[in-house]
């Protein structure tokens, strides 16, 4: 896809208190794979709720790419599958944009079929390193051809018959656990993963809700075996998508820091892997009532009202950073207005999220006057609970290198600071979070 023609801009400035109710986005995390088993699987998918951001519609594409039939019905996306193990060679490349979780998903997806698919994207996936999903697509039998160090453009050719493989996923990581996993689904015989720290779990769950023969053994200890079956049959499903936690961050995190402010967000995921950061936020002082809990199709589901907040420091422990790995923006932000130091540690992933996210969030936080210690994987931020000297007196700009969460972060930062503080691109937030701008702006946040 494209990101419209060029950088754009914007900043934001301190706002009176945010009020109101809003509704967030759908979860990108469950988003993706909808589409991904909904056009894999036999008959119709029904998905309502879909984020309709860039990177869920480039996963869209490669679907269609690759055979599945979808169509709009009014606020349902309607999703005709080929059947599993059914899928066809894309005639073209696939362009995931700036979608690791798409891009790295579909690699285990369609990289195990007897055809030649090639993923590309910008310039911030291409950085990427991409060894995670393509060392166990290996092991099965695909063949490779990368560009240096394992990076896109990417051609996979899969053999005959993927060997299922017994793959202990070595780094922390969703993507490389479901792209083992969906590439088990087209080997004959059990694929096996064993994930030492478990990670956000909707691939596993939305497998077995399409009817695959799939098991979890949980040790003492936390580390996971996950057993599937390959080449059995997956069945179309409805599936209301809650909405993005990871966005929700966002809201949730400027109604903490602008005094006087009071929103609900509403319809929220709660899945337990996701819910990291709320639980940091409440340990830090921040008023987020969980209220109207509920299941929705298999996953936890709840509306949160958010007050404005005197925030404390603190240390968030290690082992949490798998169930937060997405809003350590956010909460760095979150950070700059407690009293306090806030210490993050565990933290080797960001740096290769959409950008080098440790480095982009320690530069931008030294940029509007905010005192912090960046180290190789860990993070140290000094806050200022009033917002005094904060922000960007001088008129630079935060530097996002093409990171909508890095946009957004900042973005709420200018919102109780002193002074403005202007990001460099917005153009990326429509990724994840369409409709930031206008959601923000209805609660009252000054952003332009
Ligand atoms: C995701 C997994 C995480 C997360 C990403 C979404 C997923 O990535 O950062 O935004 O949907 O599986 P990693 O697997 O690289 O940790």
């Amino acid at each position: 896809m494209s990101h419209g023609s060029g950088p754009r801009p914007a900043t934001a400035r301190k706002s009176a208190d945010l009020r109101g109710s809003i509704r967030i986005p759908g979860d990108k995390s469950i988003s993706h794979r909808a589409l991904m088993l909904g056009g894999l699987a036999g008959g119709e998918t029904r998905i309502t709720g879909l984020l309709e951001g860039a990177d869920v519609l480039a996963t869209g594409r490669a679907m269609q790419a690759m055979g599945a039939r979808i169509r709009k019905e009014g606020n349902t996306f309607v999703v005709d599958g080929v059947g599993n193990g059914a899928l066809l060679a894309p005639e073209a490349p696939l362009d995931f944009g700036n979608a690791g979780t798409g891009c790295r998903l579909v690699m285990g997806l369609a990289g195990v079929y007897d055809f030649d698919t090639t993923f590309v994207g910008d310039a911030s996936l291409s950085r990427r390193p991409m060894a995670r999903v393509l060392d166990p697509l290996r092991e099965m039998g695909v063949q490779v051809r990368a560009a240096a160090g394992d990076r896109l453009p990417v051609t996979l050719r899969g053999p005959k018959t993927p060997t299922p493989i017994a793959y202990r996923v070595p780094v922390a990581s969703a993507q490389a656990k479901s792209a083992v996993l969906l590439a088990g689904l087209n080997a004959p015989g059990i694929t096996t993963v064993v994930e030492p720290v478990m990670t956000r779990d909707h691939t596993e769950r939305m497998l077995q809700a399409f009817g695959a023969a799939l098991s979890v053994e949980t040790e003492i200890s936390g580390v996971r075996t996950i057993r599937l079956e390959g080449r059995g049959k997956l069945i179309g499903q409805e599936i209301d998508v809650p909405g993005d936690p990871s966005s929700a961050a966002f809201p949730l995190v400027a109604a903490l820091i602008v005094p006087g402010s009071d929103i609900t967000i509403t319809s929220v995921l709660m899945n337990p892997t996701r819910t990291g950061l709320i639980l940091t936020l409440q340990e830090m002082g921040g008023d987020i009532e969980v209220i109207d809990s509920s299941q929705v199709g298999g996953e936890d589901v709840a509306d949160l009202r958010v007050r404005h907040s005197e925030l404390s420091g603190v240390t968030v422990p290690e082992e949490r950073a798998a169930s937060m790995i997405d809003e350590y923006p956010a909460l760095a932000i979150a950070a700059a207005f407690a009293e306090g130091r806030t210490v993050m540690t565990g933290l080797d992933e960001l740096r290769v999220k959409e950008s080098d996210r440790l480095a982009a969030i320690a530069a931008g936080l030294t940029l509007n006057g905010v005192e912090c210690e960046e180290k190789a994987s860990s993070l140290l931020v000094r806050g200022r609970r009033d917002g005094k000297g904060l922000g960007n007196a001088a008129g630079a700009s935060v530097k996002t290198h093409l990171d909508h969460r890095i946009a957004m972060s900042f973005l709420v930062l200018g919102l109780a600071s002193e002074h403005p503080v202007t990001v460099d691109n917005v153009s990326m937030i429509a990724t994840s979070f369409p409709g930031f701008m206008d959601l923000m702006a209805g609660l009252g946040a000054s952003i332009a």
